[in-house]
C-alpha cells in the first residue's frame, strides 16, 4: 500500500471513486462496509445518485448531497474524477438525526412537564388555603372569616385558570374612559404585600388625557410587568414607573401615544433572551411559567399599543389617545 492509499484508507467515512457507469474504480475499506451493509443494489442507487445532478452534469463538484438508501440517510460530498468519473465521501447521518429528533421531542416533553409542575405547584398554595379553611369550618360552622379565606384562595384559583386560558383565548375588550394612573396604583397595590420590601416610585405626568382602554385587562398586564421587575430584583430594591406622551419617531411621531415606562433596579434582560421575552412559555424562573409577558403583549396589541423592552432593564408600554371626538 503506498503513503496516499494509506490516507484514504484511515478515512474512517467511505470514500468511493465510481465511473459514470456506475463502476467501482477505487473504495477504502469503510466503502466495502458500507456495501456488504446496505447490500449491492442499494449501495449502486446511493453512488450513482450524484450523477443525475445537474451541477454535477457540468463537471462540478457539489458537497451535501442527501440521499437515503435502505431506510439510513447519508450526505454525500462529490468530487470529479478524471473525465467522467467521481470521488465520493460518503458519510452516514441517520444517527445522527435521530438523536436530533429525539432530543427535539424531549424537549417538547420537559417544556410540558416543567409547565404542568408550575402550574400544579401555584395551585397547590390556594387548594391548600381551601382545605385547611373547611377542616376548621366543620369544626365552628359560624366562623364567616373562614368562608372569607375560602373566597379569596377560590379567588386566587381562579386567576390563575384565567392567565392559563388565555394563552390560547381570544382578547374580548370591554373599553371605557379610564384614568391609567389609577389603574397603575392599583396594580401596585395587588403586588405590595407580596413584596414588602421593593420600593415602588412613581412619576406621573398630571397632564394625561384619559384612555379608552379595558382597564381589568389593563390591571393584567401592569401587574405581570411590574411583579416582573420586582422578581427581578429579587425582592428587594427599586420599581420605578413613569408616565408621559411619548414622541417615539417611529410610533408616535404625532404624540398620539402615552407611555408607561417600568424601571427596576436589577440587571436588566440578559442579551440572549431579548429575542424570546414574548414568546409563551420561555421562562428563564425556577417556578416561572413564562406567560406573563407573552400574554401582556397580546393585551397592549390588542389595545392598538406597544409593548417591548427598550434596554436599561426598562419595559415600556405605548397605548394610544382617543381622538377627540371619541373622549
Ligand atoms: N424586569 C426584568 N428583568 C430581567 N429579566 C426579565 C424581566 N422581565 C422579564 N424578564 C425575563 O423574561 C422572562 C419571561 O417573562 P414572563 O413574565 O413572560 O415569564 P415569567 O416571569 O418567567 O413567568 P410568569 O410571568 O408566567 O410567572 C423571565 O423569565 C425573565 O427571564
Ligand atoms: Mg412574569
Amino acid at each position: 500500500m503506498d503513503r496516499y492509499e494509506k490516507i484514504i484508507e484511515s478515512i474512517e467515512d467511505p470514500v468511493v471513486v465510481v465511473s459514470k457507469e456506475g463502476d467501482i474504480i477505487y473504495m477504502n475499506q469503510s466503502g466495502y462496509i458500507l456495501k456488504s451493509q446496505l447490500g449491492k443494489r442499494h449501495f449502486h442507487q446511493l453512488i450513482t445518485y450524484p450523477f443525475s445532478l445537474e451541477f454535477i452534469k457540468k463537471g462540478m463538484s457539489v458537497k451535501g448531497i442527501f440521499k437515503e438508501a435502505d431506510g439510513r440517510r447519508f450526505l454525500i460530498d462529490a468530487f470529479p474524477f478524471e473525465k467522467e468519473g467521481l470521488t465520493l465521501l460518503i458519510r452516514d447521518i441517520t444517527r445522527f438525526i435521530e438523536l436530533e429528533e429525539l432530543s427535539k421531542k424531549e424537549g417538547i416533553i420537559i417544556t410540558i412537564s416543567k409547565l404542568l409542575s408550575a402550574i400544579f405547584h401555584d395551585m397547590k398554595g390556594p387548594v391548600g388555603g381551601i382545605k385547611g379553611a373547611a377542616q376548621l369550618l366543620k369544626e365552628d360552622i359560624q366562623d364567616k372569616e373562614l368562608v372569607d379565606d375560602i373566597l379569596y384562595e377560590t379567588g386566587r384559583l381562579e386567576n390563575l385558570i384565567n392567565e392559563i386560558t388565555m394563552v390560547a383565548k381570544p382578547i374580548k375588550l370591554s373599553k371605557k374612559p379610564v384614568n391609567i394612573h389609577k389603574v397603575i396604583d392599583g396594580a401596585v397595590k395587588t403586588l405590595e404585600k407580596q413584596f414588602p420590601q421593593v420600593q415602588v416610585e412613581r412619576l406621573y405626568d398630571p397632564s394625561l388625557p384619559e384612555l379608552y382602554i379595558d382597564p381589568d385587562y389593563m390591571h393584567r398586564v401592569l401587574v405581570n410587568i411590574i411583579r416582573n421587575g420586582m422578581e427581578a430584583v429579587e425582592g428587594k430594591g427599586k420599581v420605578k414607573i413613569s408616565t408621559g406622551i411619548s414622541w417615539d419617531t417611529v410610533y408616535s411621531p404625532k404624540g398620539n401615544k402615552i407611555f408607561i415606562r417600568i424601571k427596576d433596579s436589577g440587571k436588566g434582560v440578559p442579551e440572549d433572551m431579548i429575542d424570546r421575552l414574548f414568546i409563551p412559555f420561555v421562562s428563564t424562573k425556577k417556578k416561572g411559567m413564562g406567560i406573563g409577558l407573552s400574554s401582556s403583549y397580546k393585551i397592549v396589541k390588542e389595545h392598538g399599543g406597544i409593548l417591548r423592552y427598550i434596554g436599561d432593564a426598562t419595559f415600556e408600554i405605548l397605548l394610544p389617545v382617543p381622538e377627540r371626538s371619541n373622549r
